[in-house]
């Protein structure tokens, strides 16, 4: 039996607005499910949409249509969207699809059953747009601490779930474990929200419609974060007759999220599941924000950050690149085209196909497109010898601390070296010199299980560029992409035929970029 990985994003809200930062997460998970797979995980990723509560319903209304028919056409697009990037998730879930609403239901009533839901009333002041309540002395100036908008004082019989009962597990769960990373956002859940005290969470509302009923209360719909979070597990089968998915993949090793939502996640979500006696997940990631020019995107800043557009111009693997190395672990990001288009050509132009297309070249030229065998090794080959060696161990090691952009960031540094590998031993002198031939056939042959080894690793982060590598270097044998052939010398790609296709990554002239994108 193969080990399994359970992965989630968050489930995003129609909002008609898909951009960049969603894209993040998304395609960072993508890479993980991708790494997992590749090392023989049974993985299951699963992503979706968080169709309920009141926002929703008023922006319907606003445009005269039916709240399930408004998320509809929206959730069409994120799929659309989703299928752009290569998003190879297992299953889409919505939070409209039927099996999930009656599980939800039956995980409202199972609580109450067991007395961790109760009925009571509610008063405090009431943010429309969070969907949330705040006491008094929550409010900053006098507006919803969240969002800054204003609040209104309301009072409606609720539902409550016992969050206070389990507030020293929290704090255990919290301090005493890995639960919650990076580590720094520990403090911060435990200082502002565990130790001041947690006071019981109303958990269902009666002032709007569009929501899952309570069963038994049905002029009540269940909170949507109540709603939300389940799904998580609703996703698996959890509460119905076909729950073979929750037995095999709950609970889940990572629910990645960026950090505003951290709090629902390490406080809220851990304390349901321990009211419903289920597992905790093994890891909450909170990640950064990226930024686009402050943190709105405009578009006469220049800042065109319609994902349709970048890929549609630049190709899939310059966006996934770019959101892959945009975050430094857990902190914030400055999309901008600038730095987009410069990182494309530095990184992807200038590095990584440079040295695929001058290793092509001049295997081409020198030995006939036939990948040479190793004859002699120097000193001159130990460095880049050990670094394509390693480059495997080391991703590994960063893909499993969470640090992503470090990981894409050490396969270019490996082509970095690879290419001042080229420059020191100078392949095209070495040619002219018949009785260097040998020297010239290892340092060949060298280059050319560099660039397998990085299409080899590349292949969880970048979904197109590694197949091209490999088709350029003749190579077809599944033995050879594998990642445990990463950095093995192995003697099969000795004699492989190579050919050049089409360039990588063409060298982009910055201005005309940004004209251009400022115009689109
Ligand atoms: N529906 C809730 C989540 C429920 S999960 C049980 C929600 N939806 S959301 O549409 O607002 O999505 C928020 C998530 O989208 C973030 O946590 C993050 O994963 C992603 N991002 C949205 N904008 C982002 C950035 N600008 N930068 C990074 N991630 C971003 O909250």
């Amino acid at each position: 039996m193969n080990k399994k990985y359970y992965i989630t994003t968050p489930i995003y809200y129609p909002s008609g607005n898909w951009h960049l930062g969603h894209c993040y997460t998304t395609v960072s998970c993508d890479a993980l499910a991708r790494f997992k797979r590749l090392q023989g995980y049974d993985v299951y990723y699963l992503t979706g949409t968080d169709e309920h509560g009141q926002k929703i319903e008023e922006r319907a209304k606003a445009k005269g249509m039916q709240p399930k028919e408004f998320v509809d056409s929206l959730v069409e697009d994120i799929k659309k969207l989703w299928e752009l990037l290569d998003i190879n998730y297992t299953k889409f879930i919505r939070t409209t699809d039927a099996d999930h609403e009656k599980a939800v239901g039956k995980i409202f009533s199972k609580l109450y059953e067991k007395g961790d839901i109760y009925k009571s009333s509610y008063e405090g002041w009431y943010c429309t747009p969070c969907e949330s309540y705040w006491t008094q002395s929550q409010l900053v100036d006098g507006k919803c601490p969240d969002c800054g908008r204003d609040v209104q004082i309301t009072k409606e019989d609720s539902y409550f779930f016992r969050l206070s009962k389990y507030q020293d597990r929290l704090i255990g769960l919290l301090t005493k474990t890995d639960f919650l990373q990076p580590k720094s956002r520990v403090n911060e859940m435990v200082n502002n929200f565990l130790k001041p005290g947690l006071t019981d969470l109303s958990v269902s509302r009666t002032s709007f419609k569009w929501g899952v009923p309570v069963p038994f209360d049905p002029d009540h719909v269940i909170y949507v974060w109540i709603d939300a979070l389940s799904n998580y597990i609703t996703a698996l089968g959890y509460t119905s007759e076909n729950d073979e998915d929750f037995k095999t993949y709950w609970p889940a090793d990572l629910h990645m999220m960026a950090k505003e939502i951290i709090r629902f996640h390490s406080i809220i979500w851990p304390a349901v599941l321990m009211a419903l006696d289920v597992p905790l997940p093994k890891k909450v990631f909170g990640h950064g924000w990226l930024l686009f020019g402050g943190d709105k995107m405009s578009k006469s800043k220049g800042n065109v950050v319609d994902p349709f557009i970048l890929v549609d111009r630049y190709g899939l693997d310059a966006v996934r690149y770019y959101l892959l190395s945009a975050l430094p672990y857990g902190m914030d990001g400055t999309y901008t085209n600038e730095t987009f288009i410069n990182k494309i050509n530095t990184d992807l132009c200038n590095t990584l196909g440079n040295l695929v297309s001058r290793t092509i070249a001049m295997t081409e030229q020198y030995f006939d497109s036939v990948i040479p065998a190793p004859v002699k090794k120097t000193e001159q080959d130990d460095f880049i010898v050990q670094a394509i060696k390693d480059i495997y161990g080391k991703v590994n090691q960063m893909v499993e601390d969470l640090e992503i952009n470090k990981a894409v960031e050490e396969i270019i540094k490996l082509t970095e070296y690879a290419n001042k590998y080229i420059d020191e031993t100078a392949p095209w002198k070495l040619a002219k010199e018949p009785e260097n031939k040998d020297r010239l056939s290892t340092v060949m042959y060298n280059l050319c299980e560099c660039i397998r080894t990085t299409a080899v690793v590349l292949q969880p982060f970048l979904t197109r560029t590694p197949e091209k590598i490999f088709e350029q270097l003749g190579i077809t044998k599944d033995n050879l992409k594998a990642f445990e052939s990463a950095g093995t010398f192995p003697e099969d790609l000795i004699g492989s035929n190579v050919h050049k296709t089409e360039i990588l990554f063409p060298r982009l002239n910055l201005q005309k970029e940004l004209d251009e994108l400022s115009k689109l």
